[in-house]
């Protein structure tokens, strides 16, 4: 120890304080890493079905750069974004019957990679069935369209999810893409690591301090009392928190919130909270390791407007002025505010960080197993396992009931 440490030991001063750094093995999620493997076990959201036309769009995925199309048929595909021949971007691509177009020498690709035409060669390429553009498989469920990134003999059944399958008549499934950050789709990127998010999902202290008494009330008026009892637990595929409140009218209100492997949550609502399950289901997804953005999809009755999180002043978070994030922070001022990456070796975990103790604890058990050669928590191989059942809801019960 220095003499600057010392005196930091002996009075606190910041001075000669540790050089400080995140938990790598938590954050990085490239391929080959130990979490970039385990996020490759699992179908992961790419797209919005509705959104896919005929234009291919880039796909920025656990840093790996992918372009997704529809061919005239239909398929949606999902390729590796530097053409197989001279490396050209497919982005520039143009999509027919069977697939996507180079741009620069025309060969075009079906959507499992496979070399249909090289235009420029003899015979259109004698050899082309020797030719494969690196793919990844796709499926769509729930208005999202889903991408396997990993070994193609461990596929996992694509999940359902128990509370999307149990719709009434005038439900809507509608997928969204971004604003779990900020409340406000129109910042579908958050500059910063997914696991700042994934860490709040477990997180209900937040929702007491950050959303309802420190920045005013964001969300309902019901997180205004703090909990009062809190449990966490894990449940088939991740991390649950049970939260007590007992209400002024006589009523006790349990919140039961839902992390699951690897970075999906169930977040019931935050607002008009009525005895129910929770609605939706979302995924963290990362872009890189400083990167995410987020899908979510869920039950939606006619005429209900996409949830937007109204800020103080009655402003969406992108029309606040710098002056009112400061006044007013939201999730995204506290998340970005840990930096693009966090620094793990300087935190103070406290009894409140149960949950996400809990959550990276699991995160890391199963990076050993995939590591070792097995299959995570949570995926299923037959359609049969596909059902997933999600705990998540605000649930009311009269005071003597729940005693
Ligand atoms: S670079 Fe794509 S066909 Fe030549
Ligand atoms: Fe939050």
């Amino acid at each position: 120890m220095n003499d600057g440490a010392r005196a930091r030991n002996s009075n606190g001063s910041a001075y000669g304080r540790p050089q400080p750094h995140p938990d790598e093995e938590l954050v990085r999620v490239g391929a080959g890493t130990p979490m970039g493997e385990l996020f490759r076990r699992y179908w992961l959201p790419v797209g919005i079905s509705s959104d896919l036309g005929a234009r291919p769009v880039k796909v920025r995925i656990l840093g790996e750069d992918l372009v997704l199309f529809r061919d005239l048929k239909g398929r949606p595909g999902l390729l590796y974004s530097r053409c197989m021949h001279r490396g050209t971007t497919l982005f520039y691509g143009h999509v027919e019957d069977e697939g996507i177009r180079c741009c620069y020498h025309g060969w075009l690709f079906g959507v499992d990679g496979t070399c249909l035409d090289q235009p420029c060669e003899p015979e259109h390429g004698r050899r082309r069935d020797l030719a494969r553009q690196p793919w990844y498989p796709v499926a769509e469920r729930y208005g999202l369209i889903f991408a396997y990134m990993g070994p193609p003999e461990r596929q996992p059944v694509l999940p359902r999810y128990d509370i999307l399958e149990d719709i009434a008549a005038d439900d809507a499934i509608v997928p969204t893409q971004g604003g779990a950050q900020t409340g406000d789709q129109t910042v579908p990127v958050a500059p910063y690591s997914w696991l700042h998010l994934n860490d709040n999902v477990m997180d209900p202290y937040h929702v007491w301090v950050l959303h309802s008494t420190f920045s005013g009330p964001q969300f309902a008026n019901e997180f205004q009392l703090p909990p009062e009892k809190a449990d966490f637990f894990r449940a088939e595929q991740g991390v649950c928190y049970s939260i007590i409140r007992q209400m002024e009218d006589g009523r006790v209100f349990n919140r039961v919130s839902s992390f699951m492997m690897p970075s999906l949550m169930s977040v019931p609502a935050t607002r008009d909270i009525v005895d129910a399950r929770s609605t939706r289901v979302a995924w963290i997804v990362p872009i890189d390791d400083a990167h995410f953005t987020t899908y979510s999809t869920g039950k939606v009755k006619p005429g209900q407007a996409p949830f937007q999180l109204v800020y103080h002043g009655g402003k969406l978070w992108h029309a606040m002025t710098e002056d009112e994030h400061q006044d007013h922070p939201g999730d995204f001022e506290a998340q970005a505010g840990q930096g693009a990456i966090s620094l793990h070796s300087e935190e103070h975990l406290a009894t409140s960080d149960r949950g996400i103790a809990m959550m990276r604890r699991m995160l890391k058990e199963q990076m050993k197993v995939v590591a070792n050669g097995g299959d995570p928590l949570g995926v299923a191989f037959e359609e049969k396992d596909a059902m997933v059942r999600v705990p998540s809801g605000n649930f009311f019960k009269a005071r003597s009931a729940a005693e």
